[in-house]
């Protein structure tokens, strides 16, 4: 009698633990095949190993990207002098942990060093300054970071011929985006390269020109390889279907579409639980349109916990709460949508 309660004990909990879903976004998202994780805020450099926040990465991310610290102006803050320091300890942290990194980023306006920012180089200096860069960057991570933004940012509509006015387009020409991915693909042509924008998720203007210009890198075999849509959104103004019909486009020039910055802000005198439930379905909705298609493999949220969110400076405390986590490190709806999707 009493072995057969044993094993009926025994049986119990084995189907319980079979049954039991994953305590942890990580696991549910390794199921799925998907890479998902958070921007590393700047602190994460100072933690100590035991840190809760590095506790809750690595329960809930398979994949890594730095939120600052690989731009240039990090990378290179003067001529020829790298800093790989904080580039080199993500890495690690993410290889020791076995997570992907996504490289953010090599070619943008902004987070340049002022000694790059400078309309008075030549042509020739700036490409090579360029080149320069990027070869560096990307060897010294090849096999390691397996993709890049390779151009961030490039296409303003306001502009005559959509192309934003930077130090880039300005000594180089719109040329500098073949000549950006090109140098990328030589330093890894293993790598997968995207070129990474906002605003330009679903269909309009801005998103057709993403479009068209991805569409005219591919006619001249420029080696680029995925869109990133960034997905900075505000609750109630996210068009799915227009989300939808934009990754399916991109699908359709056989490029991944991937979200790679998502956050959904509340605005502040909105704020309630019912904004919380409207922001936990939205992430979920999103997730969902990520699972179904066959061209998208990634959800990456800018950031882990609401404490640290760019969000709410950067609005000037007109939108707040953007994230899945909340400051003291608890799992928002959000969180608990993502986790019953997957
Ligand atoms: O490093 C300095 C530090 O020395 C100084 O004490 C401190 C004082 O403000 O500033 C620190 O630099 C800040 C940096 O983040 C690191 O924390 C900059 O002022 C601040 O402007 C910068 O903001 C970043 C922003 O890019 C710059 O444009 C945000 O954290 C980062 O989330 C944001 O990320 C971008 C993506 O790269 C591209 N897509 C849009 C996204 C949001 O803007």
């Amino acid at each position: 009698m009493k072995v057969k309660i044993g094993l009926f004990a025994l049986i119990s909990f084995y189907f319980a633990a079979c049954n039991t879903p994953p305590q942890n976004l990580r696991k549910a998202a390794d199921r799925n095949d998907l890479d998902l994780g958070f921007a590393v805020h700047t602190s994460f450099f100072n933690m100590s190993a035991d840190d809760p926040y590095i506790e809750l990465l690595k329960k809930n991310a398979n994949t890594l990207v730095a939120e600052n610290i690989m731009k240039p102006v990090y990378i290179q803050p003067e001529q020829g002098v790298f800093h790989f320091e904080m580039a080199d300890q993500l890495v690690d942290f993410a290889q020791a942990n076995n997570m992907k990194v996504r490289g953010h980023c090599l070619v943008w306006h902004q987070q340049i060093p002022y000694w790059m920012n400078d309309t008075t180089f030549t042509r020739e200096e700036l490409l090579k300054i360029m080149e320069k860069h990027i070869t560096t960057v990307v060897s010294r991570y090849k096999g390691k970071v397996k993709e890049w933004d390779v151009v961030n940012e490039a296409i303003d509509i306001n502009e005559p011929d959509n192309f934003r006015r930077s130090v880039w387009y300005k000594v180089i020409g719109p040329e500098f985006i073949d000549s950006a991915f090109v140098y990328a693909h030589r330093a890894d042509p293993e790598a997968i390269l995207y070129y990474n924008d906002y605003d330009a998720e679903g269909m309009g203007e801005k998103s057709n020109a993403v479009y068209e210009m991805a569409q005219n890198l591919l006619k001249r075999n420029i080696p680029i390889h995925a869109i990133g849509l960034q997905s900075h959104f505000t609750i109630n103004q996210i068009d799915l279907d227009a989300i939808e019909q934009n990754l399916n486009r991109i699908g359709e020039l056989g490029l991944l579409a991937n979200i790679t910055e998502l956050d959904i802000g509340i605005p502040a005198d909105s704020f309630s639980d019912q904004a919380l439930e409207e922001q936990a379905k939205s992430y979920g909705q999103l997730l969902q349109l990520i699972l179904d298609k066959t061209n998208s493999t990634a959800f990456i949220i800018w950031g882990l916990h609401d404490g640290l969110s760019w969000i709410p400076g950067f609005s000037e405390g007109k939108r707040v709460a953007p994230l899945i986590f909340d400051p003291s490190l608890e799992p928002k709806p959000a969180y608990y949508k993502l986790l019953e999707i997957l």
